[in-house]
């Protein structure tokens, strides 16, 4: 058993090894059904894809749902509380399937939660009939675990494991137009309400030479679009002294000539004026920028540790909407930080009136057992933080829908990624500012950037027909 320590997982002080990971080989699950269960961020997403490519290679099949898996993997999240509460809901749903229909169902929890420690010792008390608990630092482990697993519970979290695994091409991407490639893992920003500098470990940049190996392989492969992925993009490279920038290697991989190219996530701080510059420069960098803001109010800024006021944060806002033509910004909002007041709440009302972002991820703070804003005296009640977040997203849907607005009868190329959601008959897509668009045309435009023009504009989409 390895178990989680919230004190090793804190360390920042160790060595970065890089460690090629050759694909195993097995025929041992031959034909069994395998179920992956995604919660979270996309950095998540892209996990569950290198353990998608690992089951293949045990011999296992894709199937749609728990109710005819083999193998069960619940990959978790835990940013905020109602995502575990999502996780032990769907837990259930396995359980009673392993006790009425498939006593063999192998069921596996993976991801953030299962770095926390206090998740591990309810598993140990309550959830006995999960087969594997394993960590964010031992995904490419995961071979290992399944051709040797024991009978009853087998826990395998790593704290921490500081190393860059380099899994080459050993991901079932879901996409083949759109690909998420890794520039980096972990974060060292220690913001004081987020669990994720416990859960993913330290800052750990891969090796520009790799991604650029990848993001070319991909090319060739056919695909339309990267997005580069990190918890704090633009820390890429700092924790390596011989490496480049994030504005250099934007650079390079712009240069690669792949059609579109997008990054998440972005922290306010450190975003340089070498990054606006590049942004600007290459057609083929989307002008679309997901910059968090979490808080307007300087007080709650400092208290959440985020490294900046709401003077430079507009400051580098107003530079990015100067400089890089037509971009998009979206960002996220907490409300309720412990013993924010009410005007608080109205200074970050006062930077989204300025901003009128594209798009906002609004929360209630959710306190994490570990961070140091757990901790604090919270004197406000849930009934007012709601009614913060419900006066908040008013606002926010506002702008969004305004800004929409604008694109109304106007023709703007837009990558088509599938069938919509909504409507089987219809396509939908992206334009370069990241805006969903259901689009009518046939299938065979999938994978293609066509010229569409919009005939219609909502909150959250936009509606389309191809030019
Ligand atoms: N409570 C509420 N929201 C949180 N986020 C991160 N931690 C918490 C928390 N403890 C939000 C932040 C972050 C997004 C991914 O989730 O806004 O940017
Ligand atoms: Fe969490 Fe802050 Fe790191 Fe984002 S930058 S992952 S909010 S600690």
């Amino acid at each position: 058993m390895n178990k989680p320590v919230l004190s090793e997982a804190r360390k920042r002080n160790r060595v970065t090894e890089f460690i090629e990971v050759d694909p195993i080989l097995s025929n041992q699950y031959d034909g069994k059904k395998y179920y992956i269960r995604t919660y979270g961020c996309q950095m998540n997403v892209h996990d569950s894809e290198e353990m998608a490519g690992i089951l293949e290679n045990l011999g296992f099949l894709p199937t749609d749902s728990e109710e005819t898996a083999d193998i069960v993997i619940l990959n978790t999240c835990a940013v905020r509380e109602n995502a575990h509460d999502k996780v032990f809901g769907f837990l259930g749903r396995c359980k009673h399937i392993k006790e009425k229909k498939n006593k063999d169902l192998i069921i596996c929890l993976c991801g953030c939660m299962a770095q926390e420690t206090s998740v591990v010792e309810e598993i140990e008390k309550h959830h006995k009939y999960i087969n594997l608990v394993f960590g964010t630092h031992n995904i490419h482990e995961l071979p290992n675990y399944l051709l040797n697993l024991h009978e009853g519970l087998n826990v395998e979290v790593k704290s921490s494991e500081d190393n860059v695994y380099e899994v080459g091409e050993n991901y079932k991407r879901d996409s083949k137009i759109s690909a998420w490639v890794n520039i980096m893992y972990g974060c060292d920003k220690f913001c004081t309400y987020c669990i994720v500098p416990y859960t993913r470990g330290k800052e750990r940049s891969r090796k520009s030479e790799d991604i650029i190996k990848e993001v070319k392989k991909l090319k060739e492969l056919g695909y339309k679009e990267v997005t580069l992925l990190g918890q704090n993009v633009n820390a890429y490279g700092r924790d390596r002294e011989e490496e480049i920038s994030f504005a250099e290697l934007l650079t390079k991989v712009a240069e690669i000539g792949i059609d579109r190219v997008r990054f998440v996530t972005s922290h306010p701080w450190n975003f340089t004026d070498e990054m606006i510059d590049v942004i600007a420069k290459y057609d083929n960098i989307m002008p679309y920028i997901h910059l968090p803001l979490q808080s307007g109010s300087d007080r709650i800024l400092k208290l959440m540790g985020r490294r900046y006021t709401q003077e430079e944060y507009l400051n580098l806002f107003d530079k990015m909407k100067e400089r890089i033509p037509g971009v998009a910004i979206t960002t996220d909002i907490i409300v309720g930080f412990p013993n924010e007041t009410d005007e608080d709440f109205e200074e970050t009302l006062k930077v989204v009136e300025h901003c009128k972002y594209d798009g906002a991820f609004t929360f209630i703070y959710s306190p994490r057992e570990g961070t140091p804003a757990a901790k604090m005296e919270d004197n406000i009640d849930l009934k007012t933080k709601e009614d913060r977040l419900h006066k908040l997203n008013e606002i926010v849907n506002k702008y969004s829908n305004m800004n929409n607005q604008k694109y109304l009868d106007k023709t703007v190329p837009v990558l088509i990624t599938g069938v919509s959601e909504k409507d089987n008959d219809k396509l939908c897509g992206y334009t370069d500012t990241f805006k969903l668009v259901n689009v009518e045309g046939g299938k065979r435009l999938i994978g293609e950037i066509v010229d569409v023009k919009i005939t219609d504009a909502k909150s959250f989409s936009l509606d389309g027909k191809v030019e």
